[in-house]
C-alpha cells in the first residue's frame, strides 16, 4: 500500500475511536479511556492535529488521584460490554469511576516527543507545563508505593498493570494467587474476540480474586504492594518508567523546572543501574523479578527486549539486538511477544506469542536512540507489512501476520502513522 494511502487509512482509524476528549481503543471490546493507549494514540493524532493529541492526554490526567496514581481505565461512559466495569472496582475516587490499578508510565516520553515536535510552540509549552507537575507526582508515587525498599526498581501487583496481560512471565506467580471467595462474574470479551486468542478463565478467575482483595483493602495504596499475592518487577515496565524519568527531567529542565529535573534524573540513574540486576545470561535478554518469591522469572518475553528504550549501556543494547535478529531467524514477523521455542509460545493468544505495534514501536526507538539502525528499521518494516497483511489490528500471529484480538484498533493506527513519519523510505523500498 501506498505510504498516502496507508496514512489516510490510519487518521480514518482514529477518527473512528474518538469520543471528543478522549480516544477508546476500539468499539466494543474496549468502550472507555485507557491510560497507556492515549498517551501512545496522542503521538499518532498530533500528525493532524496538535491541540486534540494533548486533549488526550489532558483528559487522563484529569482523573489522576490525589496520592498521585494514574489509573489504568477511566469510565467515561456506562457500557455493560466490558467486564470488570466500575460497578465491580468500586474505587470512588472522583465524580467519573476509575479502575484502582495504573498501567505502563508512557506519558512523560509521549509529552516530551508532543513537546519537541510541536509546530506551536507556545502552545505546547503551557500544555507541557501544565502536565509536568502531575507526571512527575505519578512518578514519585511510583517509587513510594512500589518500590518500598528502595531498591530503584518498582513492583506492579496486577498481571494488567504490565499491559502484557496475559503473559508467560506471570504464570508461575499467578499459581500462587488463590481463587477462594470468588464473586461469580460473566466476561465480556468472549462476545467480542475469539477465546482462543484471549486469556483463559483460570487466569481471569485470578485476575478478578485480585481486584475483590485490594477493594476489600479500599484500594489504599499505603497497603496494596505488601498485601499483593502478586509482587513482580518487569524489566519492560520499568524501563518505560526510566525512559520517561529521563525525558520528562529533560523537559523540565527546558521548562525551567530544576526539582523536578533533579528528581526525575535521579530516579532514570537509579533505576537504569538497577536493571542490571534483571539480566540473564541464560537468554541474553532481561527477564522479571519475583518479589514475593524473591527469584527471576524464567521466562523470554518482549517485556525483556524493553530496557533497550530505556538507554542501557552498549554492551546491553548489542545483545539485545542480537537477540531479536535470533528471533527473526524464527518467525516471519517480529517482535513475537514471547520466545517462538518456548512450549509456553502460543502464536495467536493476546500478549503469549504475537506481534504488538506499541512494543515494535519502543523497541525500534531505543534502538534507533543508540545507533543500532538495522534492527530499528527491521522492526518498522514488520510492523507496517504487518498492517498489510492484516489491517489495524490489535496484534498480530507472528508466524503468518494474521490479525488477530480486536480489529480497527486506535494504537495501532497511531503507531503507523509513527513508523511513516520515522523517515522510512528507502527501508520501504
Ligand atoms: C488489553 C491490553 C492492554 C491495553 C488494553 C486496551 O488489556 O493488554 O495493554 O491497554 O487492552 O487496549
Amino acid at each position: 500500500m501506498d505510504r498516502e494511502a496507508l496514512f489516510g487509512q490510519a487518521v480514518e482509524v482514529l477518527r473512528e475511536n474518538d469520543r471528543g476528549a478522549y480516544t477508546v481503543p476500539t468499539k466494543g471490546l474496549y468502550p472507555f479511556q485507557w491510560n497507556w493507549d492515549s498517551c501512545l494514540t496522542a503521538l499518532g493524532q498530533a500528525h493532524v492535529g496538535e491541540r486534540r493529541a494533548w486533549m488526550e492526554i489532558e483528559t487522563l490526567f484529569a482523573h489522576q488521584w490525589e496520592d498521585g496514581m494514574v489509573p489504568h481505565i477511566v469510565f467515561h461512559v456506562h457500557d455493560e460490554g466490558h467486564f470488570p466495569g466500575a460497578d465491580v472496582w468500586r474505587t470512588n475516587r472522583g465524580k467519573t469511576e476509575t479502575s484502582g490499578i495504573t498501567q505502563p508510565a508512557v506519558a512523560g516520553f509521549a509529552v516530551k516527543r508532543l513537546f519537541d515536535r510541536a509546530q506551536d510552540k507556545d502552545f505546547a509549552r503551557a500544555k507541557a507545563h501544565a502536565l509536568l507537575g502531575k507526571i512527575d507526582r505519578w512518578h514519585a508515587w511510583f517509587y513510594r508505593v512500589r518500590d518500598p525498599e528502595n531498591t530503584g526498581l518498582v513492583a506492579i501487583i496486577h498481571p494488567w498493570e504490565s499491559g502484557r496481560d496475559n503473559a508467560v512471565d506471570w504464570d508461575t506467580v499467578l499459581a500462587h494467587v488463590p481463587t477462594d471467595g470468588l464473586e461469580p462474574y460473566v466476561r465480556r470479551d468472549l462476545q467480542h474476540a475469539d477465546a482462543a486468542m484471549r486469556p483463559t478463565q483460570d487466569q481471569y478467575d485470578r485476575y478478578i480474586w485480585m481486584v475483590q482483595h485490594f477493594r476489600a483493602l479500599g484500594w489504599d495504596n499505603a497497603k496494596l504492594h505488601d498485601a499483593s499475592p502478586f509482587r513482580v518487577v518487569d524489566p519492560g515496565f520499568n524501563a518505560i518508567l526510566i525512559r520517561s524519568c529521563a525525558d520528562l527531567a529533560a523537559l523540565a529542565d527546558a521548562l525551567g523546572e530544576k526539582d523536578i529535573a533533579a528528581a526525575n534524573r535521579a530516579r532514570e540513574e537509579k533505576g537504569r543501574d538497577a536493571l542490571e540486576t534483571l539480566w540473564s545470561e541464560k537468554h541474553g535478554q532481561y527477564v522479571c523479578f519475583d518479589r514475593v518469591a524473591r527469584a527471576l522469572v524464567d521466562s523470554a518475553s518482549c517485556g525483556g527486549l524493553l530496557p533497550v528504550f530505556a538507554g542501557v549501556p552498549e554492551a546491553r543494547i548489542k545483545a539485545l539486538a542480537r537477540r531479536v535478529a535470533n528471533l527473526a531467524r524464527r518467525v516471519s514477523y517480529i517482535v513475537p511477544s514471547h520466545d517462538p521455542d518456548d512450549p509456553r509460545f502460543d502464536a495467536k493468544r493476546y500478549w503469549r506469542g504475537p506481534v504488538w505495534l506499541i512494543v515494535n514501536y519502543m523497541i525500534a526507538d531505543g534502538f534507533r536512540h543508540a545507533g543500532e539502525t538495522e534492527a530499528a528499521d527491521a522492526i518498522a518494516r514488520s510492523g507496517l507489512a504487518l498492517i498489510d497483511r492484516g489491517g489495524f489490528a490489535e496484534y498480530y500471529d507472528p508466524r503468518n501476520g494474521s490479525a488477530c484480538g480486536g480489529a480497527r484498533f486506535t494504537w495501532t493506527a497511531a503507531m503507523v502513522l509513527e513508523f511513516l513519519q520515522y523517515d522510512m523510505e528507502e527501508a520501504l523500498c
